[in-house]
């Protein structure tokens, strides 16, 4: 299996109860898994612990048949090659399309970096607008540019936390289609968190969801956290 999570434990403080406690779960190479589960539930911890930017208390984390976090292992995040795109995409204002793309990729020289960065432009078919700033794009534009940012370093897994919510409803399934090609044509393995059951639903290959109770009933794998 591509990611391995055992007994995973995670606590913000020594007086509160675990937000994640001993969960467990694989991801196969090139699956797209949705997480789904109530705010407040532990998801975006889940990514962050994945990521590096969080220490479990207990459990290991193997990603590409490497541990990363484990009994005396603790890989730094920048050395994980995952990649993540946040609710609000996070880019950066005073930088072109362009430039987002390539803030990943300081280590290429030149000619490899504008190779990269014409593959992710096609990638998410956003040649015409590669010199915009992106107050000039879209909703649905930012959050391509995102996708194509987290992708550009070429990471073993994406992390997606709530990508479309704060994309209007009416945009919302054509993005989904759109970001569901993006993810298939990329190849890649992709973890992606939503409250909004019907964002899994089209975009993933199966679903994790996080506090079982209110989902008692669905015959789909759940798992309490
Ligand atoms: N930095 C933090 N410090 C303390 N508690 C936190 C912090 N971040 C999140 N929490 C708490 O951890 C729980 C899980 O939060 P979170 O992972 O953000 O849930 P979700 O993403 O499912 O909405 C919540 O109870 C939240 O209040
Ligand atoms: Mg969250």
């Amino acid at each position: 299996m591509f990611v391995n999570i055992q007994n995973l434990s995670f606590r913000y403080s020594k007086k509160q109860p675990p937000v994640i406690d001993r969960f467990s779960f694989t991801i196969e190479k090139g699956e797209i898994v949705g997480i789904v589960g109530a705010s407040g539930s532990g998801k975006s911890t889940l990514l962050r612990l994945l990521a590096g930017l969080e220490d479990p208390t207990a459990g290991s984390i193997e990603l590409n048949g490497r541990l990363i976090v484990g009994d005396n292992t603790y890989i730094e995040a920048e050395k994980r090659g995952v990649g993540m795109v946040f609710q609000n995409y996070a880019l950066f204002p005073h930088l072109t399309v362009s430039e987002n793309i390539c803030f990943g990729l300081h280590k290429l020289k030149r000619p490899e970096k504008k190779k990269r960065l014409d593959e992710m432009l096609e990638l998410v078919q956003l040649q015409e607008f590669a010199k915009r700033y992106p107050h000039e794009l879209s909703g649905g534009q930012q959050q391509r540019v995102a996708l194509a940012r987290a992708l550009a370093p070429s990471p073993s897994i994406l992390l997606m936390d709530e990508p479309f919510s704060n994309l209007d409803t009416n945009l919302k399934s054509l993005i989904r289609m759109e970001v569901r090609d993006i993810l298939q044509k990329a190849n890649i393995t992709c973890l992606f968190v939503s409250h909004d059951q019907a964002d899994v639903d089209a975009i993933c290959d199966r679903t994790i969801y996080i506090d079982c109770a209110t989902y008692v009933g669905l015959e789909k794998e759940a798992i309490t956290v």
